[in-house]
């Protein structure tokens, strides 16, 4: 068994409904004694901290400098879930490389934010919440804050971007397993257990 097979992360539009997933996954293990952790990008670390600034728009960069502070949020991130994956614990992660590629992607070319993240080890499973641009933009309507990415035109694009990101990174399928997110929050929950085999 590798080192990431048990690195699980959740990918998706704004509103498709991965934190709300990864909350459940990780009671669920804590409920059966399963060790775990629970994390996300951009990281609470401080270069995470200030990729979120620039999203939150208290600070504004060139996109060349955002895409190098996901990076960067992302090396010391991966630092941190190898101690864990190294202690045998299930790690479960709200976005990972993938939303650079679909969301950087949006200003810079896709190559160059492939090769800003090629030194990263892929998930064991990468699980995508396939959600339409409708009903994530109204879930989003329901939350306060609109974050830089979360303009519907926007989302088209970034839909189209994670396909591509799966036709390079995943030519044969392996390792991707697309989720329909617009089910019920259950019937997403009981897919996902399944697929884990949790
Ligand atoms: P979230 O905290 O609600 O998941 O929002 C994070 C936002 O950050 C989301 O719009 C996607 C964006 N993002 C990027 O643009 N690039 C990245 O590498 C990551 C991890 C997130």
């Amino acid at each position: 068994m590798g080192l990431w097979d048990k690195f699980v992360v959740l990918e998706g539009l704004d509103g498709s409904g991965t934190t709300t997933q990864l909350n459940r996954l990780a009671s669920h293990c804590r409920n059966k004694a399963t060790d775990c952790i629970r994390t996300f990008e951009p990281s609470d670390g401080f270069i995470g901290q200030a990729a979120r600034a620039v999203l939150e728009k208290r600070e504004k960069v060139h996109p060349l400098t955002l895409a190098q502070l996901f990076a960067a949020d992302r090396r010391e991130h991966v630092q941190l879930m190898t101690e864990e994956l190294e202690a045998g614990k299930w790690v479960f992660c709200d976005r990972y490389l993938f939303s650079s590629l679909a969301y950087q992607s949006l200003q810079l070319d896709f190559e160059t934010v492939l090769e800003m993240n090629r030194e990263f080890p892929l998930p064991g499973y990468c699980l995508y919440l396939e959600c339409s641009v409708e009903t994530s933009s109204n879930r989003r309507d329901k939350r306060e804050s609109i974050d830089l990415f979360e303009k519907e035109a926007f989302q088209r694009k970034v839909i189209s971007l994670y396909e591509k990101a799966f036709t390079t990174l995943y030519p044969d399928g392996k390792d991707l397993y697309r989720i329909n997110g617009e089910d019920s929050a259950d019937t997403v929950f009981h897919n996902i257990i399944e697929i884990l085999g949790l």
